[in-house]
């Protein structure tokens, strides 16, 4: 792209050097620079990046963005002199990569859970009605089918950027994604300019980074407030009635509202809800009619989930009547309350709950077929260095099960004595162990289960590593617990594979 064109959108305070007439690439990481492309300096946690111009420039870099002075050799390379370079890698990324979210129908999803079931579901089905469709969120980036890891739930802004343009690239005309709240904060949406924006609950989690419960609340209200003010555009909110924090992000924008609920009014509103260990079932009365909906996703936490992605889909112009004749057809999203394949006389289950209203939600799902001769054995950890005021809220919401493993998370450099004696110190009865070794404590679960229990292993879902110190150690609940079951209970009894 010409420097000139591309410079446009910046707040310049300075330029020095030489400006190359183009620039090819756009780099935060100088590792990453190509030849005749621009690095722009990010004052990050750990690492400030006008450190690295030096070796930005022996890679190739013949502009350099930076918010305070830096020396090069002027005959061969500018220094553009920025206010924030923070701001200005959103602005630089949008407009090199052309503005690829106005491509695209871009779908936002936000809330302290369901974000990324809601936006699997919404993927999925658009998948399945032959769409081309791409989703970035915890799993990583799907570009209609193909897997890419990824590091954050809502990468970069820069990263963000690239993948919608690669998605705009491969001929996708939808994109979900799933956003979180640091990422709003951080600005990591600058350019991503959404159509549909949806929210799925609030409830306390990622207390550390953003202090109170009304500043966590704003920040995912940025999300409605970005969606802007042309009116002219055909742009949605969809909301969850249930939740006490609707009617504030209602306020936040000024495009229509589709509301979804299950005990307030709303306009996709399920009743008659039945939950059953392989599914769910509900009728639905929607602006298109009423319709009687089941699936293979379990829980209530799942019907408002459906719920949401049934709404965003209307909005975006499918017929409910479509969109539900898909919905039934797909699987369980991975690690979300995902039952374990097996014919053992006991129920496995894979969670990936790891705030206390996600836990409440897990176990609720089981409750409504749990018999009373059934025990239902719930494994809990919490991750180490990260928000430790939640802890002994998610284990006295883990309560609600007959029998509670507390065990680790991710303990990262956190001892484990700390981690888990401050998830005790909130458990409301004495049937519980506190066992280190998450694997242990797997294998501790099985154990103790008889015959017809449900043992709900949470806080993993789809991943398949425990960090310990900072390093990724390869662990599955799901293979040790279907390992320790069958030498308990008989082999041959797991029926194929697990994609976990
Ligand atoms: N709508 C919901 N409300 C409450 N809990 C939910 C909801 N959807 C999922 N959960 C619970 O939260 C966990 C995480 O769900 P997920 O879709 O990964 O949310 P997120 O991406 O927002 O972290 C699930 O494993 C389940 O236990
Ligand atoms: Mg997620």
């Amino acid at each position: 792209m010409e420097t000139k064109q591309l410079l446009a959108v910046l707040p310049v305070k300075k330029i020095y050097g030489t400006l190359p007439t183009v620039v090819t690439d756009i780099a935060v990481d100088s590792r990453a620079v190509n030849a005749g492309g621009a690095f722009v300096c990010i004052e990050g946690y750990t690492v400030d990046g006008h450190q690295f111009v030096g070796k930005a420039i022996e890679n190739g870099a013949r502009v350099i963005v930076a918010s305070k002075p830096v020396d090069v050799d002027e005959e061969r390379v500018a220094v553009i002199l920025v206010p924030d370079t923070s701001r200005a890698i959103g602005q630089l990324a949008a407009k090199f990569y052309q503005y690829p979210a106005k491509k695209m129908t871009m779908i936002g999803v936000t809330g302290t859970n369901g974000k990324t079931s809601v936006s699997g579901i919404i993927h999925a089905i658009l998948r399945q009605s032959g769409e081309r469709s791409a989703l970035t969120g915890t799993i990583g980036f799907d570009l209609d089918g193909t897997f890419y890891e990824t590091e954050n739930t809502t990468a970069d802004v820069l990263t963000t950027q690239q993948m919608i343009a690669r998605a705009v690239n491969e001929d996708c005309t939808t994109m979900t994604m799933e956003v979180s709240s640091h990422g709003l904060v951080e600005g990591r949406l600058a350019g991503t300019e959404f159509d549909i924006a949806v929210f799925t609950n609030l409830s306390h989690d990622h207390l550390d980074f953003h202090g109170t419960m009304e500043n966590y609340g704003h920040a995912k209200g940025l999300l409605f407030a970005q969606l802007g003010q042309d009116l002219s555009q055909s742009k949605f909110a969809v909301m969850n009635a249930d939740d006490k924090w609707c009617d504030h992000f209602m306020h936040m924008t000024a495009y229509p509202i589709l509301t979804y609920g299950i005990h307030s009014e709303a306009m996709f509103q399920a009743s008659e809800i039945e939950l059953k260990p392989d599914g769910t079932s509900y009728t639905l009365d929607c602006p298109d009619g009423i319709f009687s909906v089941s699936m293979d996703l379990i829980g209530e936490f799942s019907v408002y989930n459906s719920l949401a992605a049934i709404a965003a889909l209307y909005a975006k112009g499918m017929s409910v009547e479509t969109a539900i004749g898909h919905l039934e057809k797909i699987p369980a999203i991975k690690g979300r309350m995902e039952k374990i394949p097996t014919v053992l006389p006991i129920t496995l289950y894979v969670d990936y709950a790891h705030s206390p209203d996600a836990i409440e939600k897990a176990i609720g799902a089981v409750l409504p077929y749990k018999k009373p001769d059934q025990k239902l054995i719930f494994l809990i950890g919490t991750g180490g260095n990260r928000d430790r005021k939640k802890r002994p809220i998610m284990a006295e919401k883990a309560s609600i099960a007959d029998y509670v493993i507390l065990t680790t998370d991710d303990p990262r450099d956190e001892p484990y004595e700390s981690i888990l004696s401050e998830l005790a110190a909130g458990m409301k009865h004495k049937a519980y162990a506190c066992i280190e070794d998450r694997a242990e404590a797997v294998r501790h679960a099985i154990s103790i289960a008889s015959e017809n229990d449900l043992i709900i292993f949470a806080g993993k879902g789809h991943e398949d590593f425990q960090i310990i110190g900072n390093v990724k150690y390869p662990h599955s609940d799901a293979a040790i617990a279907l390992e320790e079951a069958e030498k308990k209970f008989g082999s041959g009894l797991v029926e194929k594979p697990l994609n976990n």
